[in-house]
């Protein structure tokens, strides 16, 4: 038996429908705040996540499914979708109609992580960015936009968490004053943040090992060391989230996994599962865009892991039952039933039957299972005179109906 690959994983039937209701849930909200779609291809140059993402973060350094292809280019399966999005906003010159894009995105994404409980090596998002905008009034639009979204699928977990990360100017007096903080702790920190002390110290401020969430837990928060404009910038995005009533609480320690972040950053955490507690995340990124290649326009959005919004939901809502199962007894009933299954579905009815000319005991089981609302029952004498028994599961109450689609649809339908 070939089996599929570890961290790679099937979405079965049962499962699709908690997916489909997440997309369509995620369509409709996103269009109502104006979002248009972006289809971005699945492999990139490898040199547009390095410059992005940062080569000195986990996803560069040590997730990516890169190989150079047979024309000897090296590229690699995306990681995120941001990077690809901004590439193709710039190559396309979508700046030129108007520097404001809303951007929508759903797709497989891929990481070299250790697989476990929502977290896995294909993993899919549903993401959204906007660009051209400065003003905080787009970061606080696009949290509550993240928030409605949630409220919408019924869901009261994942709540949000909001931090700035400053900016070019104020950023590096942070990272200084928290180096030195940590240079004192060092022997205390696990291995990872001793060896990315240099390179990436803000990690170590969310990293999983208790050593270091102890040695780390009077570290300096950049919150503290924010320039005026990052200040005020903070300041206004929370009284505006405050405004329309979107409820958040600050989280000083979160620092962000990419490195293109500025200002304002933002996580949905949910304790429900487990250690993967990041349900969607994101955040701005001003200087993206021209370090991409492209103008000086600053960037926010936000990416949700769509198995874990499935992890979240309960799957058995979702799935379609029929309005009718028909059960058959005998070979003359069970062609009457295909023919009457057959013009329901054109009605617009989800209709079942069985095709193995069963007992009328294990058909009646099966619409059971299958949590049909109601079942048609089409025996020899009732067919003699064009008639069935149409019974409502839930009532248990029965009736005899004549043997015409739209005269059993307009009773389903009441
Ligand atoms: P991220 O935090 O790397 O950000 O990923 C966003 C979300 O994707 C996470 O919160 C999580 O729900 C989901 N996710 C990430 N890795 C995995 C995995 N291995 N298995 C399952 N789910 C996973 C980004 O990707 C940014 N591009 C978000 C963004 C958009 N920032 C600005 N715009």
């Amino acid at each position: 038996m070939i089996t599929g690959i570890k961290g790679f994983n099937d979405i079965l039937p049962v499962e699709v429908g908690v997916w489909q209701h997440i997309e369509t849930t995620a369509r409709r909200v996103f269009s109502r705040y104006g979002f248009s779609e972006i289809r971005i291809p699945i492999l990139e140059k490898t040199e547009l996540f390095a410059r992005s993402i940062g080569d000195a973060t986990d996803i560069v350094e040590k997730e990516m499914y890169s190989f150079v292809d047979k024309g000897e280019n090296q590229v690699t399966m995306r990681p995120e979708g941001t990077a690809s999005v901004m590439r193709a906003y710039i190559e396309h010159k979508l700046y030129a109609l108007d520097s404001m894009a809303k951007l929508y995105y759903m797709g497989p994404m891929f990481r070299y992580e250790r697989p476990q409980k929502g977290r896995y090596r294909q993993f899919h998002q549903i993401g959204a960015e906007v660009t051209g905008v400065n003003d905080p009034k787009i970061d606080a639009q696009v949290l509550t936009m993240l928030c409605h979204f949630f409220a919408e699928l019924g869901l009261t977990e994942p709540r949000l968490q909001i931090n700035s990360l400053g900016c070019p100017e104020c950023r590096p007096r942070y990272r200084e004053a928290l180096k030195a903080f940590l240079k004192e702790r060092l022997d205390r920190l696990c291995e990872d943040c001793q060896r990315r002390y240099e390179t990436n110290p803000l990690r170590a401020l969310d990293c999983k090992s208790a050593h270091c969430a102890e040695a780390t837990a009077d570290a300096p928060a950049m919150i503290d060391y924010l320039c005026a404009g990052c200040a005020e910038h903070f300041a206004a995005t929370r009284g505006y989230l405050e405004q329309v009533g979107t409820e958040y609480s600050i989280n000083s320690r979160m620092v962000r996994g990419l490195d293109y972040y500025t200002r304002t950053t933002f996580e949905l955490v949910t304790g429900l599962l487990g250690a993967q507690s990041a349900v969607a995340a994101g955040g701005r990124y001003d200087g993206l865009i021209a370090d991409l290649g492209g103008p000086a326009i600053p960037g926010i959005g936000f990416a949700m892991g769509v198995e874990r919004v499935a992890l979240l939901l309960k799957e058995r809502e979702f799935v379609v039952s029929p309005d009718i199962y028909i059960a058959a007894m005998g070979e003359e009933a069970q062609s009457e039933a295909f023919r009457l299954m057959c013009a329901l579905q054109r009605l617009g009815l989800a209709v079942e039957m069985d095709y193995d000319g069963k007992s009328l005991k294990s058909q009646m089981r099966r619409s059971d299972k299958l949590k049909a609302r109601f079942t048609l029952i089409i025996g020899g004498d009732e067919l003699a005179k064009r008639s069935a028994m149409l019974k409502a599961m839930e009532s248990g109450h029965q009736e005899e109906v004549n043997l015409v689609p739209a005269a059993i649809a307009l009773i389903v339908a009441r």
